[in-house]
């Protein structure tokens, strides 16, 4: 994996990844105004979905469009990717035909592997590792909504419910900037115990505490803080309450429909919720969401206090200023 890569913000500094919020601030202004500055006119990126999508995948095919390129979309199944023909050699040949490469995959170690081996960008379209184009997307809409008075720095993020992914991606984002982050769900799905990574008990809690330890790193560079917590108390102060369906997109993540008895209904975030958490805290949420369990209508459809949808436009105007950033211009 190189810097060219966008597969982990871990692997940018800070202000790497704030010039790129930067960038797409500029972008959407742009946008917005009429005015498509050409960035990438006759690039194209290739977009693999090993999983279904409609943010991601609608975020970089407009996201191309919009600065003069193309995106080429491969529907789950329809390429080859470690099949018949080996991952380095797909590399190979993709890195031949595109300019800029997308892949949302079952495995992490597929998408590291693709990167390994391509000579053009590779971004991380979402694996069961992490969600690195959610993370900036999210971060882009926290500093759009930041309290007033407070800088991205001084705030605090709680994620309700199951360690996914995206949970994982929160706390390396936060934890990046010097946030406080918070996880407050149930033992046995808690970043420490080992996040999506499927296993023997053992190989799970060492996990946790390799994901653990990234966040530490992070922390002890920025001056964030990372508080792991079954008790509700943790909610309180928090700038911004963040959820994610409970049972994932990964077969192995949950046993059958056990997740309802796992966390209904103390992870549900209701205005109840909300309101312990502060009076302007607001509500964020990746999407899809399964209303009625991770989350109810009246707090996502809350005018005031659901950040959901400006999250889900946040996506491609952070994505633009992705590919601007790392795909090579002529
Ligand atoms: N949040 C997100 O990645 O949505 P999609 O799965 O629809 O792309």
């Amino acid at each position: 994996m190189t810097a060219k890569d966008f597969i982990d913000t871990n692997d940018f500094t800070k202000d790497e990844l704030l010039d790129m919020i930067e960038l797409s601030r500029v972008l959407k202004r742009c946008v917005k105004a009429g005015y498509f500055p050409e960035l990438l006119k006759h690039k194209t990126l290739g977009m693999i979905f090993q999983q279904v999508s409609t943010r991601t995948r609608l975020s970089f095919e407009g996201a191309m469009a919009d600065l003069g390129g193309t995106g080429q979309f491969y529907a789950p199944g329809t390429i080859q990717l470690g099949g018949h023909e080996t991952i380095e050699d797909s590399a190979r040949v993709m890195s031949r035909l595109l300019d800029i490469l997308e892949a949302r995959v079952d495995r992490h170690e597929d998408l590291v592997e693709l990167a390994k081996y391509a000579t053009i960008p590779v971004i991380n379209g979402m694996s069961d590792y992490n969600h690195p184009t959610q993370e900036m997307g999210d971060l882009l809409t926290m500093i759009e909504h930041l309290p007033e008075g407070k800088r991205i720095e001084n705030c605090k993020l709680v994620f309700v419910g199951d360690a996914t992914q995206v949970c994982v991606s929160e706390m390396f984002i936060c934890s990046k900037m010097g946030m406080d982050f918070v996880q407050f769900g149930p033992k046995g799905h808690q970043i420490c115990d080992g996040g999506l990574h499927v296993g023997t008990p053992e190989e799970r809690a060492a996990f946790g505490k390799e994901l653990m330890a990234i966040g530490e790193a992070n922390c002890k560079v920025s001056g964030g803080t990372i508080e792991i917590s079954d008790d509700i108390s943790v909610i309180e102060g928090a700038d911004f309450v963040y959820t994610d369906v409970w049972y994932g997109l990964y077969d192995d993540e949950v046993e059958g429909d056990s997740y309802m008895d796992v966390f209904y209904p103390k992870s549900q975030v209701t205005p109840d919720m909300m309101d312990a958490a502060g009076p302007n805290s607001k509500f964020m949420h990746c999407l899809p969401a399964t209303r009625g369990e991770e989350v109810v209508d009246e707090v996502m459809d809350d005018p005031v206090r659901s950040l959901c949808w400006d999250e889900a436009e946040n996506r491609k105007h952070s994505i633009r200023a992705i590919l601007a950033t790392l795909c090579p211009q002529s």
